[in-house]
């Protein structure tokens, strides 16, 4: 099996697994066609990655190149940001906590906008803003209260949210009054995020309708920020909508939403995460030992919920391949297990997959976005490394953590 040219037996001899792999090429697609769809005659665009899904400084510097903007969602994003010379003005600053010393940052940084969650934060920009004498661009996520018909854990807009603030509540109103007041920060917009892996666009219809009734508080052209959780194919059983579409669709949206209502934007944004990176990127493993049991065959693999919780955290499905005999009858229903010391440690159940033995190469796909990044060092396991593969060559992004990094800041 080969990804972008490069066998993955090649990656396994030379990196060892569990391994990340990204194709820079299918990386780039994706950016480029967000870049490319998402625009618009009547207002400005802007296309910004979600960092949270894959935050590594390779991967930011592919979205330098590409052009994109950039969400960030703490000071260590934006470090890793600007640690590879990251435009600070084209960084947006989200977060439901930021901290002071975050704030502080990022004010003092330049970071371009925060996305300000609640009323405390506001009043505590302010005051930084005014300490450090900057001003600062603030946009403000609203709870636009629409279901997104995801898994619960990855609704983000219900009513009782830890994310945004309810049109038209006291809090709103004091949002307001502090904007109205305020001498360090110009309010830029709206910003929304419904949830992740959604299949259906008429939630984000719902979504941009609402928000742009909310531009009729304002007597100057808003920016609006649709956010990001488009769905990308994880199994045969989720037919997500190519980014051509979901960006097409939007815009449409917004077009004939602005005339109905007869308001003006200034900017519209998006911002993918997981459709970015998702399919673009592979786990490596390597099977250990297989068994049976009166109900169940399983296949261990030297890695698991700790380089991708999904499957243990919100029961994500995935698909699985044994390198080399991807064509051999796939007889065995099988569980893919990790290695940790959790029952729950399942990566995949009911696998179909050939018959495997001790020292194959177990590859599962769609591993891009939120397993790296969500990764722990449970059980004392190594961060695994991350390759970059392109026209027939590797590049290694992050080395594979080592036993002394592992324990070097325990006194
Ligand atoms: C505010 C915000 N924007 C963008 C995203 C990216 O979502 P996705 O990776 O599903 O595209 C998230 C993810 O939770 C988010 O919370």
């Amino acid at each position: 099996m080969k990804i972008a040219g490069v066998d993955v037996k090649d990656l396994k001899n030379e990196y060892g697994t569990p391994l990340y792999i990204y194709d820079v090429e299918h990386l780039k697609r994706n950016m480029e066609g967000y870049l490319n769809y998402f625009k618009s005659n009547e207002f400005e665009t802007e296309v910004l990655y979600a960092s949270k899904a894959f935050n590594v400084k390779e991967m930011v510097r592919l979205v330098k190149s590409e052009g994109m903007s950039l969400d960030c969602v703490s000071e260590g994003e934006i470090y890793t940001a600007l640690a590879v010379g990251f435009d600070p003005a084209k960084i947006y600053f989200h977060g439901n906590n930021k901290s002071y010393a975050e704030l502080e940052y990022a004010i003092s940084n330049n970071i371009g906008t925060i996305v300000a969650d609640n009323v405390m934060e506001l009043e505590v920009i302010e005051e930084i803003a005014a300490k450090l004498n900057k001003h600062v661009n603030v946009m403000f996520r609203m709870n636009v209260g629409v279901d997104a018909h995801t898994h619960k854990f990855i609704v983000t807009a219900h009513v009782d949210s830890k994310f945004g603030v309810l049109y038209g509540s006291d809090d709103y109103k004091k949002i307001l009054e502090i904007f109205k007041k305020s001498k360090n920060m110009t309010f830029l917009g709206f910003h929304s995020h419904i949830g992740s892996q959604i299949f259906d666009l008429n939630a984000f219809q719902a979504a941009a309708e609402k928000v742009i009734g909310y531009c009729k508080d304002f007597d100057y052209p808003l920016v609006i920020n649709l956010g990001g959780g488009y769905a990308v194919h994880y199994t045969d059983a989720d037919a997500p909508i190519p980014f051509d579409k979901v960006s097409k669709t939007l815009i449409d949206t917004v077009e004939k939403e602005l005339k109905k209502q007869n308001v003006k934007i200034k900017k519209l944004a998006i911002e993918p995460g997981r459709s970015i990176v998702a399919e673009a990127g592979y786990t490596l493993y390597t099977v250990g030992f297989t068994k049976k049991t009166p109900n169940k065959e399983y296949y261990f693999i030297d890695g698991g919920m700790t380089d991708n919780i999904r499957p243990a955290l919100y029961q994500a499905k995935y698909e699985a391949d044994i390198v080399g005999k991807e064509n051999d009858k796939k007889d065995h229903i099988v569980t893919v297990a990790g290695k940790c010391c959790e029952s729950g440690d399942l990566i995949i159940e009911g696998c179909a997959l050939p018959k495997a033995v001790p020292g194959d190469l177990l590859i599962t796909y769609t591993t891009g976005a939120y397993g790296y990044s969500m990764g722990s060092n449970y059980n004392k396991a190594l961060t695994p490394a991350v390759v970059f593969v392109e026209n027939g060559k590797s590049k290694l992004a992050v080395r594979r953590m080592t036993f002394e990094e592992l324990i070097e800041r325990e006194v």
